[in-house]
Formats: C-alpha cells, sequence, structure tokens
C-alpha cells in the first residue's frame, strides 16, 4: 500500500519514460526488419518489456540495457510459439496483426486483466483478410493458424490504434493493397514509423493503404510520453507550477491540451521541434483556477487514456462536467468508467458513473481518502495526483502496478 500525504505546493522540472505506444512499435517492427536498431529513451515499463520478450521467443535478439533497447531483426519468425503477453493490449493485439501477416502459427494469451479484453475487434477485421485467428470466447488466448492473406478495404466501427496497427501489420505480408478506415483517426505511430523504415504506405485523412513491404532497421530516440506527462501536468495546474521536458506532441495524442484549454489551464508549449518523425516539446502548466468542462465526440480518441485524470481535475474545477461518448474505457485495463467514479467518490469528490462517461460536480477541496487501483496503472497514477491535492492525503492499494508504464512514477514525486 502506498501512502500519499498532500502537498501545498508542487513545484519541478521533469524528464518522464518513454512513449509507451512508439516504444512497443519501435521494439516490434525493428524485430521483423533488416538490418540492427538502437531504442534510445525507450520505456523499459512491464508492457514493453513483454513485447521484448514475445520478439525474442520469436526469434529476433532483443537486448534491455537500462533505457537502450538493442534490437536485430529476424527475417522468417519462429512459428508454434506461445507469446506472453502479460497485462499489455497493445502487445497482443499488435502482434497477432504481425505474426498473421507472416503466415506462422502461434498462441498469445495474458494475465488475468488482459484476458477479459475484447478480441473480436482484432480477429474480425483479420478474417476479412483472410486470417486463421481463434478467440476464446472472444478474448485471449488466441490461436493464429498459417494461411494466405488478401489486402482488401476495412471499414472500421471504432477508432482503435491497436486495431488499425493489427490490419496494418497483417497488410505488410498480405497480397495486393490493405486499406483501413476509421470513423475518427486514432494515434498514428504506426503508420509515421512504417513509412520510415520503408514501407508502402500511404494515409489520407482516416484511411491508410499499405502493401507488401520489406522494412529497413531504424534507430528511434523515443520522445517522452505525454499520458506520463499528463500526471504531473496536472500537478501544476492544481498545486503550482511543473515543467514536463521532451514530451512528444504529436496532434493524434494532445486532447489533453485541447481538455486544458477548456478547463482554463494555464500551459504553454516551449522548444517545439521535430525529431525522428515526431513532433515534441516542453510543457509548462501553472496554477490555474478550473471551470467545469463538456467534452466528447471527436476528441475522444486523441484523450483516451488521460480520461480518469480529466475527470479528476473536473472534481475540483468550479460547476458540473460532463464527459460522454467515451465507452470504449470500460475495456481497458480495468472498467474505467467505474474505477474513476469509484476512485473521485472515495476521495471525497462527486462523480456520478453514466453508460459512456461521467457527469462530475467539482468542489473546491476534496477530503482523501483510501482508494484501490483494482491493478490498472492509470487509476493508481491519477489517485495519487488526487490525494496529493487533497486536504488529508490517504492510501492507495495495489500501486505497484504503475510499472507497467512508469516505474519510478512515486520516486519522480519525490514523496
Ligand atoms: C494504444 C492505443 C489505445 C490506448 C492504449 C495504447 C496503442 O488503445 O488506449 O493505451 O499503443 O496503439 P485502443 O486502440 O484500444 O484505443
Amino acid at each position: 500500500m502506498q501512502v500519499i500525504k498532500p502537498k501545498k505546493y508542487f513545484e519541478g522540472e521533469f524528464s518522464l519514460p518513454g512513449d509507451k505506444s512508439i516504444t512497443h512499435r519501435a521494439v516490434m517492427l525493428n524485430a521483423c526488419a533488416n538490418g540492427e536498431a538502437v531504442i534510445e529513451n525507450a520505456l523499459t515499463g512491464e508492457d514493453c518489456l513483454s513485447t521484448a520478450a514475445c520478439m525474442r521467443e520469436l526469434g529476433a535478439t532483443v537486448r534491455v540495457d537500462g533505457n537502450k533497447i538493442y534490437v536485430k531483426g529476424v527475417s522468417r519468425f519462429e512459428s508454434g510459439k506461445r507469446l506472453n503477453c502479460g497485462n499489455s493490449g497493445t502487445t497482443i493485439r499488435l502482434l497477432t496483426g504481425l505474426v498473421a501477416g507472416k503466415g506462422i502459427r502461434a498462441e498469445l494469451y495474458g494475465d488475468d486483466s488482459l484476458s477479459t479484453r475484447p478480441m473480436k475487434r482484432v480477429s474480425e477485421p483479420l478474417a476479412l483478410l483472410g486470417a486463421n485467428v481463434c478467440t476464446t470466447d472472444g478474448k485471449a488466448p488466441l490461436f493464429v493458424s498459417p494461411a494466405t492473406l488478401v489486402g482488401r478495404e476495412i471499414s472500421l466501427q471504432i477508432s482503435s490504434a491497436q486495431v488499425k496497427s493489427a490490419i496494418l501489420l497483417a497488410g505488410l505480408g498480405a497480397d495486393g493493397i490493405t486499406r483501413v478506415i476509421e470513423p475518427i483517426k486514432s494515434r498514428d505511430h504506426t503508420e509515421r514509423m512504417l513509412q520510415a523504415m520503408g514501407a508502402k504506405l500511404r494515409v489520407d485523412g482516416n484511411a491508410v493503404e499499405i502493401e507488401r513491404s520489406e522494412l529497413h532497421a531504424i534507430d528511434v530516440s523515443v520522445p517522452s510520453d505525454i499520458s506520463s506527462a499528463a500526471y504531473f501536468m496536472a500537478l501544476g495546474a492544481l498545486k503550482g507550477k511543473t515543467l514536463c521536458k521532451n514530451v512528444g506532441v504529436n496532434p493524434t495524442r494532445t486532447g489533453i491540451l485541447t481538455a486544458f484549454d477548456k478547463l482554463g489551464v494555464n500551459y504553454s508549449l516551449l522548444n517545439r521541434h521535430v525529431s525522428g518523425g515526431e513532433e515534441i516539446a516542453d510543457i509548462l502548466v501553472e496554477q490555474s483556477k478550473l471551470q467545469a468542462i463538456e467534452l466528447g465526440g471527436e476528441i475522444i480518441p486523441a484523450l483516451i487514456d488521460e480520461l480518469p485524470l480529466i475527470a479528476l481535475l473536473c472534481a475540483f474545477a468550479n460547476g458540473e462536467s460532463r464527459i460522454y461518448g467515451a465507452k470504449e474505457l470500460r475495456v481497458k485495463e480495468s472498467d474505467r468508467i467505474k474505477t474513476t467514479a469509484e476512485l473521485i467518490n472515495r476521495i471525497g469528490g462527486d462523480c456520478l458513473e453514466t453508460d459512456d462517461g461521467f457527469i462530475i460536480v467539482g468542489k473546491p477541496s476534496l477530503k482523501g481518502g483510501r482508494v484501490n487501483s483494482y491493478l490498472d496503472h492509470r487509476i493508481a497514477m491519477t489517485a495519487a495526483v488526487g490525494l496529493i491535492a487533497s486536504k488529508d492525503g490517504g492510501e492507495i492499494e495495489n500501486a505497484e502496478c504503475c510499472a507497467i508504464s512508469f516505474p519510478d512514477f512515486f520516486e519522480k514525486l519525490a514523496l
């Protein structure tokens, strides 16, 4: 159990861990590319280590040294392996597409949380390409068996970068053209990295097309993860002043800044530049008087992982906030509509669960209390922010799950 004391003032400059989505892709794609690559500022949290272990199991050489990952690709994956994806939805979904396109046999499985998450969203579109992917009642374990894939156009019902990426990675090994269309554009790190590695890939608005391609290894310098920076940005807004350095601000990921605009958060982006095909900036946030917001619709995919934290900010804002159109939260590492509402209420806030979001009545101060993370890293870190900003602080049960995406989170908070 982690004890969290309240702080009157929170100030500092922070270097955050590498982006989780980009690290997964850099390891996975270099593991099947020609050549060798070094990935710098990689996230070496548990999720990305699951990807590294799976790629090793398939025959690639992957060596983790501090926050550097060295990868030597393999042209043919080994068939018949059991791939442990741990807690990681990105690992299991992207890898299912990749191995289906390689025409090998594999079993992909994960922990209790991953085994409750929906997998038909990948098996069904992959089947449209001719892949042979069996689920276990729509969930993991997934069983992939060899098949010849033929590209076609697939229109997705939901905007999911994991599903889009699974199809694109399968398309790397399919005959003809594979085209994916999303209702709203989700994070586009897969497209950017595949292009940089020489894949025949074209982007046209919300549609992406890919053809069978060989990949060339590329070194990647991973920007810091805006989803990890978000906790320190929120502490700046609630309690003082924070500067988060070298944060990835790819426009498919910066929905939280739009939410900040609506909430009235005082922030600025400094030192903006592009490196390795991704936009980067330092983000300065200062204490702000927050006002209630309405948030939903097209913006949701660009802030999906930050919604528990945004809901928490609403609990400190003046007025009644409504967040809607976020039903996807129910199928994350926990049911994040339920676990976020419970967290806010446990620390003295007023949050009502709706089918697809929250109604939150803000209060000038929250008392604090004991919160359960339900083994969900984003809930544990959101709870830490809420308790630091609360009157009395409190405790977090199952707080160690932060290691999934942010191994030294509590040390960085300097509690
Ligand atoms: C991710 C996509 C999102 C996000 C997850 C990481 C990715 O999931 O919530 O944390 O790296 O592609 P969905 O594709 O299910 O929306």
